[in-house]
């Protein structure tokens, strides 16, 4: 990976941070997307001092408006002439419901909007850096999903893990889609499942650490497969493939729908719309 730059969103904890430390230590220069300096700014020590040498940039964002990911592609693009890998991982779980600046359910905002801005927004920059790569940090939580079309910001009923599983089965989506609407061989879009980690999202939002802990695997292993994802020669021009274990894996009949991809789409670039020109 030596000479490609990677950008990795959520960079400061979890998967992200492990998914960052592969990358540095793969010898590509990474950009660590964090959505606070400090914890950021932590992180990158971190790095710095497992990997001696470790190329790593920061860049500060909170990914929950329209407006400031917008920001975030105008600073990569202001930072940079070229973009190899863009690996979106960041995201939440709440228990209860919260709306972002934008008037928008967090969950569905960082989980899919946030990564819907993201990606389209810097593609001409990894088009023009092809062969480049988008990973997508999804989730098998989409299994257990559905695009509720008359209530996507769960306003009439709320429930977390609905919400969250609305969300990773819209990160499937969006990348089903965004494969089947990108020239073939230029730049591949995938999506993932990294295992049940034992992070904050997880342990402090979905399951309680001690009925987790079993079950949960570290995030070192949890960066696996968008470490695989983003630098293994095997995957050169493989796009619109869901991946668990670094498997390629049957995403949910749902996932594979063109249709709803399609409509979900149409419905994110309006709210985009909406939220960032007040159209
Ligand atoms: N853990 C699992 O078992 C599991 C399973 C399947 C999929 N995933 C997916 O893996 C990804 C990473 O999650 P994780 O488990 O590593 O959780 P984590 O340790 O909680 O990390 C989440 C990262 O996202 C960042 N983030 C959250 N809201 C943000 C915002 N508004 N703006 C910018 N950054 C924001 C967090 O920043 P702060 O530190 O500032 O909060 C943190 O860096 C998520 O997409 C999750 O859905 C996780």
């Amino acid at each position: 990976m030596r000479g490609k730059i990677c950008l990795v969103t959520g960079a400061n904890a979890g998967i992200g941070m492990e998914t960052a430390v592969g990358l540095a230590a793969l010898g590509a220069r990474v950009m660590m997307v964090c959505r606070h300096s400090g914890r950021g700014e932590a992180a990158r020590r971190e790095i710095a001092a497992r990997i001696p040498g470790a190329d790593l940039e920061l860049i500060q964002a909170d990914l929950s408006t329209s407006a400031a990911v917008e920001a975030l592609v105008d600073e990569v693009a202001r930072r940079t002439g070229r973009l190899d890998v863009l690996v979106s991982n960041a995201g939440v779980f709440h228990a209860r419901r919260r709306t972002t600046p934008d008037g928008l359910e967090t969950t569905f905002a960082v989980n899919h909007l946030a990564p819907f801005v993201l990606v389209t927004g810097l593609l001409g920059l990894l088009r023009g850096s092809r062969p480049s790569r988008i990973v997508i940090v999804a989730s098998d939580a989409h299994y257990r999903g559905t695009i509720r079309f008359d209530d996507l910001q769960s306003e009439r009923r709320y429930g977390g893990w609905k919400a969250y599983t609305q969300s990773k089965l819209a990160n499937v989506l969006f990348a089903q889609e965004l494969a089947r609407r990108l020239p073939a061989g230029e730049v591949t879009v995938n999506s993932l499942h990294p295992g049940v980690v034992g992070t904050k999202l997880l342990l402090r939002g979905i399951v309680p650490p001690r009925l987790a802990r079993p079950w949960t695997i570290t995030p070192k292993q949890g960066a696996q497969t968008p470490i695989y994802l983003a630098s293994s020669q095997d995957l050169e021009g493989v796009s619109g493939r869901y991946f668990a274990d670094c498997r390629e894996k049957e995403p949910s009949e749902e996932a594979t729908n063109p249709e709803v991809a399609a409509r979900l789409w149409d419905v994110s670039s309006r709210l985009v719309q909406e939220k960032t020109r007040g159209a």
